[in-house]
């Protein structure tokens, strides 16, 4: 058997599981994974179905011109194994030789041993005629930018100059944030961890805790993961806790807050005084926020509620209030590559109600001359700019504040990043205060 025909296969099963079953990609690769033995597959079948992902568009366009008819969908593992196989010869660049053989041999893995054929000689013909099929897609408009036409639309009607570097940006490698811990070391310390281990690395001046890894590497390989030393998240992530500016001793919360990568770094910058409440509805994820708070050392209020339903709160009043809303993640496509697949434009609406409501509902929670922080992980201006500017109509005690730090262009009330700015998510902020 190919050497590589496992990983080849495994990838194929997640990359089904997303496209034919509507798994998010987080969820089909957490049981794929570790059913790999060596951490070197582990690593491949990530970045095949990364590539398949990005490139899905364009790749399911090259298929229906190199098969003679659809394939049906009793066979959509071998269709995702066709989408596998031409990621690596077009994105991945791995040897045709090795991609081609270890692909077809994967269709016998996956019970298809029928196909084998099939796979081989789709390959084979695409790598053969690659520069004219390539161009072929390259010449159709709604096909080149590799995104489903409603956000291809959204994004042109947003950012008529900077669409296409946002759809580039949205198909390219990001590379790895992280937050160091100053709990329990120093930013400066761990740059030096990192060059002494070879891990190439930059630290921008106006983020105190970010170090940016422009290649990846597996957290846990990184010095000190598992003593809790450092975080992943990106750089906008950050931005938006640096703006909240809470102060030691201050009372926080954090209204929509698993996994917890914010309520840490707000526990973290304070020290560790802060009197913080974090909430969020997902029992699930919920878990999560309290895994992350225990492995650095941190702690918080939990509350398992819907932050818009006050019963949780007990009348309290807060100093600062932080709601990263849910939202339609369009600026994270490049780490959530799914989000081309799932996200459809009927998904806004109750975003928007949803953004809408607890904007409302936490705003009298805030002590006036307080400040709440709105982030999204967006680039769509209804669930940026025109949310905040319909808050800002709704709340005459509310007013805009300048941004503190670099938090990309002015937009409405609030300022949008857009993907791969300052190598950076997408993200949208917005600092309101209360009027005393
Ligand atoms: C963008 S994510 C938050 C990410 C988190 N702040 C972090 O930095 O790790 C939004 C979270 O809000 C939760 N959520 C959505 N609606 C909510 C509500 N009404 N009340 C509380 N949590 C909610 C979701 O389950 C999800 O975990």
């Amino acid at each position: 058997m190919s050497e590589g025909a496992p990983a080849r296969a495994a990838a194929a099963r997640v990359l089904a599981d997303v496209l034919r079953d509507g798994r998010s990609l987080r969820n089909a690769l957490a049981p794929a994974l570790p059913q790999l033995a060596e951490a070197r597959d582990r690593a491949l079948v990530e970045a095949l179905v990364f590539a398949a992902l990005r490139g899905r568009v364009r790749y399911e366009a090259l298929l229906q011109r190199l098969l003679e008819r659809p394939l049906p969908r009793k066979l959509s593992e071998v269709q995702a194994l066709l989408l596998v196989g031409l990621a690596q010869l077009d994105a991945l660049g791995i040897t045709p030789y090795a991609a081609i053989s270890a692909s077809a041999e994967a269709a016998r893995t996956l019970g298809h041993p029928r196909h084998v054929g099939l796979v081989n000689a789709v390959l084979r013909r695409f790598q053969r005629e690659r520069d004219a099929l390539l161009a072929s897609i390259q010449a159709e408009p709604s096909l080149a930018h590799g995104h489903p036409a409603w956000l291809a639309a959204a994004v042109r009607a947003a950012y008529p100059d900077a669409a296409d570097s946002v759809m580039r940006a949205n198909l390219a490698e990001a590379p790895l944030w992280l937050r160091v811990n100053p709990l329990r070391t120093t930013r400066e310390d761990y740059l030096r961890r990192l060059a002494d281990d070879g891990i190439e690395a930059e630290a921008p001046d106006w983020l105190p805790q970010a170090v940016c890894l422009p290649q990846r590497v597996a957290p846990t390989r990184l010095p000190g993961w598992a003593e809790g030393w450092v975080s992943v998240q990106d750089g906008s992530a950050q931005a938006a806790v640096e703006a909240l500016d809470a102060r030691p001793g201050q009372c926080v919360l954090d209204a929509c807050a698993a996994p917890g990568g914010k309520t840490a770094h707000l526990q973290e910058r304070a020290r560790g005084t802060l009197d913080l409440w974090a909430v969020e509805r997902d029992p699930a994820r919920a878990e999560r926020l309290v895994e992350t708070l225990a492995r650095l050392g941190l702690s918080a209020r939990i509350e398992i509620a819907d932050a818009a339903d006050p019963g949780w709160s007990d009348g309290q009043r807060f100093d600062r209030i932080l709601l990263d809303a849910p939202c339609s993640a369009t600026g994270i496509v490049r780490r959530q590559p799914d989000i081309l697949v799932h996200r459809r434009a009927q998904d806004l609406p109750p975003l928007l109600g949803e953004q809408a409501r607890l904007l409302d509902a936490l705003w009298p929670m805030l002590r006036p001359g307080g400040r709440l922080v709105y982030a999204t992980c967006s680039v769509l201006p209804d669930e940026n700019a025109r949310q905040i500017d319909a808050f800002l109509a709704r709340h005459p005690d509310a007013h805009a504040l300048p941004a503190p730090l670099p938090l990309g262009r002015p937009s409405g009330a609030g300022f949008q990043r857009l993907p791969g700015e300052d190598g950076m998510d997408g993200f949208f902020v917005a600092l309101l205060g209360r009027s005393a």
